[in-house]
Parts: structure tokens; C-alpha cells; sequence
């Protein structure tokens, strides 16, 4: 596989967070940290990618990462272009790597791919021109880079350094990509721990995972934590009928505001969406002032910026 970094280490693609440095992670954060502006504001703006064209590729369903990944290319000058894939030609048949190079020919710079199935993201990388930049935006349940650094970024900017923070992620954690990518960003930045909570049928292999504590029981999970983050259950990843009773997984599991009770007071509740209300979260805990997950959205945004400019910098200086 082509590598996501140049000859001189610079980020050039963003497929996963796993082998990202420590300082490239910081720099990321930095960058999109300075394009947040205060609620009523109007958001930063720049044209550093003015004349170039983004293409989100979509081919699984997704609102508010494609919203974000379209609005931070607007936000920076770009051209956007969202292919409405369940009608492009793959639905016709046609390869995936026609659909590219046939975008590429009409100049497009940089492709945002989501794909259920593992290793897309990366083959593409292996195929674009050189001026070209591949732009991960969830892989199967392996990969969601701009999601893990979203979430890192909005934990920093309410806990400042995670060194000595617990750092809890409860629900459907075997199928969550959303999970794998906290994990790579928060080992790398050094979290003081990190709980995964999931009940047995949905927890993940502890060799997935290394550096993280598996639990099954979500008391255990929240108390004393300092994040809470729920996830939920990824029907679209399992066999039909083969998941958990929703009512059941709330009792057993959904972040209820007694549980919560358990946590640090200062807690803050995340969750990356789309939320079920009353499953793995209770709406009273999501609507709380402990909870961040609007602000999740907000800081996505800004992320989605900074990766851009960042890779767009490595190819272009
Ligand atoms: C997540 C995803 O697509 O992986 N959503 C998102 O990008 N905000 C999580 C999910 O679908 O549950």
C-alpha cells in the first residue's frame, strides 16, 4: 500500500490515524482549533483551496460527515462536488477505479471516500495521480481518521491534557470505526486510560484494542470518568435479527442520567451520531449541559479544514 505520507513524512492522504505522530496530531488539532469563531459568529473562512475541487464519494450513507466535509471545502475556497453514488456508475457496474480516473480527468484534487468495505480508502491512494490527495471519511469498521480527531479536539478543548484523564467509549464497540480511531489518537496523544464498554456479544477483540480496558458492565465503565462516550448499535454490520433487543441494551447499557451520575462531575457526554434516543443514550442525558455532542459537530468542521489545507500544503507547498 502506498503510504499516507510523503518521502519527507508529510501527511499527503489521511487513511487512518494509527501510524499519525504525536506532533502531526497536534498540529492538526492546533490548525483546526484556530478556525473555530464563538456561536453567532460568523465561521473562519479563507481561499487557500480556491480553484481546487473536492469530490465526496459517499458510498455509504452518511449526513452530517459528507455536510461537514462539504461545508469545510466551501469554507476554504473549494469547489465542491457530491456524487449521489446509489445512481453513479458503480450502481451501473462500472469500476470503482473508472469512477476515479474518470473524475480525475476533470481535475478534481482531492477524493473523500467513504466505503463499507475495508482497505477502499488505501487503494485509491495506490492509484491517484501524484497531485492527487485521498481523504478517508469512514472505512467499514475499521477507520474513521477526521471522526477520532474531532473527538480528541473536542476532549482537549474541555479537559486541556488527557495524561491524567479516563476517557470511557460504551456501546457497540466491535463494529465501530468511530472507537478504532479515538483509540489511535488517544494512545498516541497518551490518554491516562481509556475503559471500552460493551456487552459481550458486541465487544471487540482485546488484541484491537491494545493499551485499552475491556469492560462489560457500563457502572464500572463511567465511574470516575472524565469522557463519556456512547455508541450505537451498528445494525447495518451484522447479520439481520442478529442484534441485541434495543429496550434490553438500554437497560443493561444506555447512558441513563443515574449512570452518568457515576462519572467525574465535570464529565462532559459525547457521541459522534446518529444517536437512538432511549437505546444507548437516554434523550434527558443527550440534552444535558453535560453533553458535547453538538460542539462534536461544530469542531468536525474545523477538523475537516485543517486536514485539507494540511494535505493540500504537502502537495502543493
Ligand atoms: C459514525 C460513522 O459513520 O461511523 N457516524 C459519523 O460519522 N458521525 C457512527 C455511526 O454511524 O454510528
Amino acid at each position: 500500500m502506498a503510504s499516507q505520507f510523503d518521502a519527507q513524512g508529510r501527511l499527503r492522504h489521511l487513511v487512518t490515524l494509527k501510524d499519525v505522530p504525536r506532533a502531526q496530531l497536534v498540529a492538526l488539532l492546533d490548525r483546526a482549533e484556530s478556525y473555530l469563531t464563538p456561536p453567532g459568529a460568523k465561521p473562519a473562512s479563507n481561499d487557500t483551496l480556491a480553484g481546487r475541487t473536492i469530490a465526496n464519494l459517499f458510498f455509504e450513507p452518511s449526513t452530517r460527515t459528507r455536510a461537514s466535509f462539504e461545508l469545510a471545502a466551501r469554507r476554504l475556497g473549494a469547489e465542491v462536488l457530491s456524487l449521489d453514488v446509489s445512481t453513479s456508475s458503480r450502481a451501473k457496474g462500472e469500476s470503482l477505479l473508472d469512477t476515479i480516473y474518470t473524475l480525475q480527468a476533470m481535475q478534481i484534487d482531492i477524493f473523500v471516500i467513504r466505503d463499507a468495505q475495508s482497505g477502499v480508502p488505501a487503494y485509491i491512494c495506490d492509484h491517484v495521480a501524484p497531485h492527487v490527495a485521498v481523504l478517508n471519511a469512514g472505512e467499514s469498521h475499521l477507520n474513521h481518521p477526521t471522526q477520532g480527531l474531532l473527538d480528541v479536539l473536542t476532549m482537549r478543548r474541555h479537559l486541556g491534557d488527557l495524561a491524567d484523564k479516563v476517557v470511557t467509549i460504551a456501546g457497540d464497540i466491535q463494529h465501530s470505526r468511530v472507537a478504532r480511531s479515538a483509540h489511535h489518537a488517544l494512545m498516541t496523544l497518551g490518554v491516562g486510560e481509556l475503559r471500552l464498554v460493551a456487552p459481550p456479544t458486541l465487544a471487540p477483540d482485546a488484541s484491537e484494542f491494545p493499551g485499552a480496558t475491556l469492560l462489560d458492565s457500563i457502572e464500572d465503565g463511567v465511574r470516575g470518568a472524565d469522557v463519556v462516550m456512547c455508541l450505537r448499535i451498528q445494525r447495518e454490520r451484522m447479520e439481520q435479527g442478529h442484534g441485541p433487543d434495543a429496550a434490553e441494551f438500554h437497560r443493561q447499557f444506555g447512558l441513563t442520567p443515574e449512570r452518568l451520575a457515576l462519572a467525574q462531575p465535570h464529565a462532559i457526554v459525547m457521541h459522534p451520531g446518529p444517536m437512538n434516543r432511549e437505546v444507548e443514550i437516554a434523550g434527558s442525558v443527550a440534552d444535558a449541559p453535560q453533553s458535547v455532542i453538538t460542539e462534536q459537530v461544530t469542531n468536525g468542521v474545523a477538523v475537516r479544514m485543517a486536514v485539507m489545507q494540511t494535505v493540500m500544503e504537502t502537495l502543493h507547498g
